[in-house]
């Protein structure tokens, strides 16, 4: 493969616990791109022409060909956000930020500034037919021979595995069974994989030296067809492993359903084919409880509404997130599958967070970039009485294994939720008593706020927090649905138990963001932390 840019970088980003961060690295701009003089065609109007110089400038080039695509010449959701913004600004138009990966080029964002001038309307959304895209591929159809569950299987797949919730399920496969865990991963070779897998683990704190020969990298990718293997390798493997857990995908809450197709949707249609060759093999699918969340599914003033494992919505109600469209066309496709005779099991995890024990915990994650972003500011929105649903990432695995090994329980689905969701105005209370000073300003102020402060790990998401929020149709904003998990309780044994989130939980969760560097500590804490948050920060 031919790179199509080179980057100068001073240093290599690293997490939090000093591995390659390579989500980060995936940020930096293209400083030094050399664009093809061949196929370069210069602006041809005063639009194009300033066009040109916001998009040059925030890619940090020289020069832009009106027909180069932003995401070809290293953009990505940081900076998409920062063009359209600067774009909207300069033009005086309001464009949405999906139009960007509609049109990618110079030429066509100048279209649509001219269309919208003239016509007034911009938001001229892309509908996607979520039925349309939720069609198992008819070659899939597993044997209709009898499944072979093994309640002690010796040849495990799972995707994910780099991931957050995907180390802790390797750690627990490794801890829980004898089997060798094979793991979809995207690396240059094996080796560079199974160094990957195991620093992983180690940054977790989950690192055990008898695990090296158990974790067989294998070299692939989501979004390919045969998910990037080798058929021969993809037979072979179809052959042999006994259960796949399907976990990995593209966790991204800004880009559309277009883009994510491919690793969650498309993904998970080649996991269901591997699971359907030669021997049918139980899936255990990782969703999520956004393919739940709609305003058909809270509480009115008039009803309570309780959304059960049972439950899912029509594809009118789904929630207008490229990322939850993904997983709910994915959960589709395996509910299909299951029709089909495959034996599958559907997780539904609400936010997952830090390790209860260690702390530990994304720094990616949306809650962890929301706190910094509040504390960076020195303000939060008023939160009314919004609440978040919080399991943390330890609970959260040894579910999902515990569940997946009682074969009687195959072809359910489960809620992985808290009992007890916190109210976000309280953990703005923790926040405050650890003494960061966090002032609550009216929404649209925040927003305004967040908008000139471009060094906010929030701002890349400003997409998400809409300028008029009568206007949100993403996701309900004061209310979430509640939960029942009937399923998961009846499969759980006593002692896994979902950790309480409180100001204990905090105080280890914020003791981890101070070790690892995430966050600073605020000046002057000791004076001003309550006496039941200090029992609950502890240093690691
Ligand atoms: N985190 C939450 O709060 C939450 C809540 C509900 C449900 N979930 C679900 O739980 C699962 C895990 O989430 P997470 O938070 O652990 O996500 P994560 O940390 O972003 O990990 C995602 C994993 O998927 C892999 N992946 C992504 N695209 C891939 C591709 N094209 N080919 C191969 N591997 C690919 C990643 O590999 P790389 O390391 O190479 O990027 C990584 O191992 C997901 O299915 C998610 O939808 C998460």
């Amino acid at each position: 493969m031919v790179p199509s840019a080179f980057v100068m970088l001073e240093a290599i980003p690293l997490t939090p616990n000093g591995k390659v961060d390579r989500r980060a690295l995936s940020e930096f701009s293209v400083k030094s791109l050399k664009l093809s003089t061949d196929t370069f065609v210069a602006p041809r109007t005063p639009e194009e022409k300033l066009l040109a110089n916001i998009w040059a400038s925030v890619l940090g080039i020289e020069q832009v060909s009106i027909h180069d695509s932003f995401f070809e010449l290293g953009g990505h959701s940081l900076l998409a956000t920062q063009l359209m913004l600067r774009i909207c600004e300069t033009f005086l138009v309001d464009i949405p930020l999906h139009h960007l990966f509609q049109s990618p080029t110079v030429a066509g964002i100048a279209k649509i500034i001219d269309t919208s001038r003239q016509a007034k309307i911009v938001d001229t959304k892309t509908i996607i037919d979520l039925n349309a895209e939720a069609v198992l591929d008819i070659t899939i159809q597993p044997p209709k021979i009898s499944v072979d569950v093994f309640a002690k299987p010796s040849s495990i797949f799972l995707t994910g595995a780099t991931g957050f919730l995907g180390t802790y399920l390797l750690y627990d496969l490794l801890m829980q069974t004898r089997a060798n865990i094979y793991c979809l991963i995207r690396s240059s070779s094996v080796a560079e994989g199974k160094q990957r897998l195991e620093s992983t683990l180690e940054s977790y704190s989950l690192w055990n030296e008898t695990f090296h020969s158990r974790i067989i990298p294998i070299i692939g990718d989501l979004s390919e067809p045969l998910l990037g293997i080798p058929e021969p390798q993809f037979r072979h493997l179809a052959n042999q492993i006994e259960i796949i857990y399907h976990n990995g995908a593209w966790v991204n809450h800004i880009y559309p359903y277009s883009v994510l197709k491919a690793a969650n949707v498309l993904g998970t249609q080649e996991v269901l084919r591997l699971a359907s060759q030669i021997k049918p093999k139980p899936v255990h699918f990782i969703s999520t409880t956004g393919v739940l969340f709609s305003s058909a599914n809270v509480d009115t003033d008039t009803q309570i509404k309780i959304v059960r494992e049972s439950d899912f919505l029509d594809a009118s109600q789904v929630i207008e997130s490229g990322y939850v469209q993904s997983k709910w066309v994915a959960e589709n496709l395996v509910r299909e599958a299951g029709l089909r005779g495959l034996p599958v099991c559907i997780y539904r995890p609400t936010r997952i967070g830090g390790d209860s024990q260690t702390g530990i915990s994304n720094p990616n994650d949306f809650l962890n970039l929301a706190i910094k972003g509040y504390i960076q500011l020195g303000k939060v929105p008023i939160l009314d009485d919004k609440k978040e649903n919080i399991i943390p990432v330890d609970y959260a695995s040894r579910a999902i294994i515990h569940i997946s090994q009682q074969t009687d329980l195959l072809g359910k689905t489960f809620h992985l939720v808290n009992p007890r969701p916190i109210l976000l105005s309280d953990l703005v209370n923790w926040i405050r008593s650890l003494g960061y000073s966090l002032e609550e300003t009216a929404y649209e102020q925040w927003r305004t706020e967040l908008n000139h402060h471009q060094e906010n790990v929030l701002y890349p998401f400003l997409s998400l927090f809409p300028q008029d929020k009568s206007s949100d149709k993403k996701l309900p904003r004061t209310k979430v649905p509640q939960f029942d998990s009937q399923n998961t309780l009846e499969g759980l044994s006593t002692d896994i138990v979902c950790p309480v989130v409180d100001t204990e939980l905090f105080g280890i969760y914020f003791s981890y963001f101070w070790s690892s560097g995430f966050l600073a500590r605020p000046s002057g804490q000791k004076t001003s932390i309550q006496p039941d948050l200090i029992n609950g920060v502890k240093e690691i």
